[in-house]
């Protein structure tokens, strides 16, 4: 499997390095605008080959996309990241124009690619790319909601005091501070619902902790965090290599799923060879119903701004 990066940033180098180091792609090919940039991150990121045992050749190159030819996944993840005190909806002025023409310039030289959205708001931008390119929307997904999931996994694991491999947990809706949906009632502890273990109080408070667990890191690390944003990517990358029909949140056009139509916004989707294999249509209780809804509400006023943007 051949994937690109766009973007060689923590974010792009972190999602090429935890490719690599699991071993199913046979390329990736990093994509930055700074002379030299990807260049160089995959050079480092080589020289791991024999130390981390991966036999992935990274490439990198400075905004010559011929290198990206053939791709079968493109992983945007280039624009800016998030200040401490930023919203992810505050960097679509520029990060809108980025996403549409890496977009195209992805399509040009691999007309079958199955894109995934990372840049912010990532929503917007995933809404964006299915506007602007017109691929089927199967082969548009949005990472968020498998980032999203792994921080409230983080939260109960931490409140449990148990390993994050003996919980389980899902985040649906927008990727933002405000839109995101942990869906609380559904988690467990290995088939037990955490309900049986927490407080309602506590539940709350991680339920809270999850929709900020970006700024959070923002504000601690003086910009966007990067590792698990990296890990997430390369999860739903491996699902595509392995055909794997695995199950993950992620923001993908809706058409009246959920109630929903013309937005991207996190719902569980079976990833595969095709990208979107299925979007699955859980029972949500009345009030996930109605903070899903919010929620798209939330990212469709978002999606307004890119008329002027994209002007
Ligand atoms: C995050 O939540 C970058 O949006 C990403 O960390």
């Amino acid at each position: 499997m051949k994937v690109t990066v766009v973007g060689a940033g923590a974010v792009g180098a972190s999602c090429a390095e935890y490719i690599a180091i699991k071993n199913f792609a046979s390329e990736v090919v990093l994509v930055d605008i700074k002379e030299g940039y990807a260049e160089g991150k995959a050079m480092d990121l080589m020289q791991c080959a024999s130390l981390n045992g991966f036999d992935t050749k990274i490439v990198g190159s400075t905004n010559d996309y011929s290198a990206t030819a053939g791709s079968d996944v493109a992983v945007i993840t280039s624009g800016i990241p998030r200040k401490p005190g930023m919203t992810r909806e505050e960097l679509i002025g520029i990060n809108a124009g980025i996403v549409k023409e890496v977009s195209a310039n992805l399509i040009k030289h691999s007309p079958n690619v199955i894109l995934i959205v990372v840049s912010n708001p990532m929503d917007t931008m995933a809404y964006l790319a299915h506007k602007a390119t017109g691929l089927p929307k199967h082969r548009i997904i949005g990472m968020g909601g498998a980032l999203d999931s792994a921080r409230f996994k983080y939260r109960l694991s931490e409140a449990l005091d148990c390993p994050a491999s003996d919980v389980n947990g899902m985040v649906i809706g927008g990727h933002s501070d405000k839109g995101m949906v942990p869906l609380i009632g559904k988690a467990v502890r290995n088939s037990v619902p955490v309900s049986e273990f927490l407080s309602d109080d506590k539940m709350e408070e991680i339920v809270q902790a999850t929709k900020v667990g970006g700024a959070t890191l923002t504000g601690l690390l003086g910009t966007s965090a990067w590792y698990a944003p990296g890990a997430a990517v390369s999860a739903l990358v491996q699902a595509i290599a392995q055909d794997s029909q695995k199950m993950f949140p992620c923001s993908a056009l809706l058409e009246g799923e959920y109630g929903l139509n013309d937005l991207s916004i996190g719902v569980p989707c079976i990833l595969g060879k095709n990208g979107i294999e299925k979007i699955v249509e859980i029972d949500l209780s009345d009030a996930e119903k109605a903070k899903l809804s919010e929620s798209a509400e939330g990212v469709k006023k978002t999606n307004t701004l890119l008329d002027s943007v994209l002007a």
